[in-house]
């Protein structure tokens, strides 16, 4: 059973596809898109090795040409100027048209390098999601933000680009490591905090069979998400507002992934978790939201095996002067004021402009102590 959410856009509407055996159909489902009948893949070393092989097969039973098929190393730190431009240089090496159609086949590394790439060269090549983690098929792959991490801070270059399409296929989530599982999974929970704590409460009751791989979990966790994912996205495109809920626990997790240069082996879902712990203590401390919420939260975290405590956390000890520098790099920020996603308890997000930077300063002070 294969379920179609639709993202409503516009002309720039399209469909996210969602069940097992996409891959296998990637080129019946492509080929409509491209004139030209040529694709030109992007993935990363791991997929590639994995499910590389299978996806050359369908595309070319779909009568696709592959034209192109780069492979990057896998990690965060290739979400940079230095792999982008290289990936430019390849599609154009292999004489990219706009006509031809680009497939991000990866994890979010992959699909926001790729769509980013897509965006730039030539002005503009249409390019195809097919996301391979589950942190890609419920988030990244969806609403049509791509970035590279510079120096400055995480995704602070970048487009917004939609996909033409978004093909998640349940099976190839079969190779995925538990700990990348979980990382998806802190996207997951996520939307439960931001709106819905019903489904925060499932989330409870279902992460563990999730982490195990029990495949309804998923796919009901992964179509609640992209669904929730879509109405936000076709409400607020360019997130001017309502979008910015996403973000609840990044601009945290953000600085913590940005502290440790990108290679200090936390993952961007792992970095999440933390900031949403944090966001929820932050914000109990404050008396915006109830401390037994603040404390429900990080005891799901870390029952789903998530580090919640930044002593603990990889890339520690964290320098919090630092922390609050990289905070106030945020793109939500507006006049140089921090711009903060809170709660006011589970399953009930705000957008808080001008927070206080001293109290967050003092709070991380406090959280690294
Ligand atoms: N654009 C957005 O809206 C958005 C939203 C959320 C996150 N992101 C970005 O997504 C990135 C994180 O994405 P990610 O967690 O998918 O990381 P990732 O792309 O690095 O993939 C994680 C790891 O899993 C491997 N892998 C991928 N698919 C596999 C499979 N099927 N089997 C085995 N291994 C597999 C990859 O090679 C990699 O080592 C971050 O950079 C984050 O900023 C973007
Ligand atoms: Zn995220």
């Amino acid at each position: 059973l294969t379920r179609v959410i639709p993202i409503a856009l516009g002309e720039r509407s399209y469909e996210v596809l969602i069940g097992a055996g996409l891959v296998a159909r990637a080129g019946e489902l492509i080929s409509p898109l491209a004139a030209s009948k040529r694709v030109f893949v992007v993935t990363d070393e791991n997929v590639e090795a994995l499910h590389g092989a299978a996806l050359k097969s369908a595309l070319e039973a779909g009568g696709l040409e592959v034209a192109m098929n780069a492979v990057l190393p896998p990690g965060e730190q290739t979400k940079s100027f230095r792999w982008l431009e290289w990936l430019t240089a390849r599609l154009l090496e292999h004489g990219v048209e706009r006509r031809d159609v680009v497939v991000a086949f990866g994890g979010g590394v992959v699909g926001d390098l790729a769509g980013f790439a897509a965006g730039i060269v030539k002005r503009g090549v249409d390019f195809v999601q097919m996301p391979t983690t589950l942190l890609a098929q419920v988030d990244s792959s969806v609403g049509g933000k791509t970035a590279i991490d510079t120096e400055q801070g995480k995704n602070l270059v970048g487009l917004f680009n939609q996909p033409r399409l978004v093909l998640a296929d349940l099976d190839v989530l079969a190779t995925l490591p538990e700990r990348e599982a979980r990382a998806g999974y802190a996207e997951i929970v996520k939307i439960g905090l931001i709106e819905d704590a019903a489904f925060f409460a499932w989330c409870e009751a279902h992460a563990g069979a999730l982490l195990a791989a029990d495949a309804p979990a998923r796919a009901h966790a992964i179509h609640f998400a992209v669904a929730a994912k879509a109405a936000i996205v076709a409400a607020d495109e360019k997130e001017q507002g309502k979008r910015a809920l996403l973000n609840l626990g990044h601009t945290f997790a953000h600085a913590l992934e940005a502290h440790g240069g990108y290679g200090a082996g936390l993952l961007h879902g792992e970095a999440v978790a933390a900031g949403m712990a944090l966001a929820f203590r932050f914000a109990a401390q404050h008396g915006l939201c109830p401390r037994a919420d603040a404390e429900r939260v990080s005891a799901h975290l870390n029952a789903a095996g998530f580090i919640t405590d930044l002593h603990q956390l990889s890339g520690a000890p964290f320098d919090p002067v630092r922390l609050a520098g990289l905070m106030a790099a945020d793109k939500k920020n507006e006049g140089g004021q921090l711009t903060l996603i809170l709660p006011r308890a589970i399953g009930d997000a705000f957008v808080q402009k001008h927070a206080n930077a001293a109290a967050v300063a003092a709070f991380l002070q406090q959280a690294t102590q």
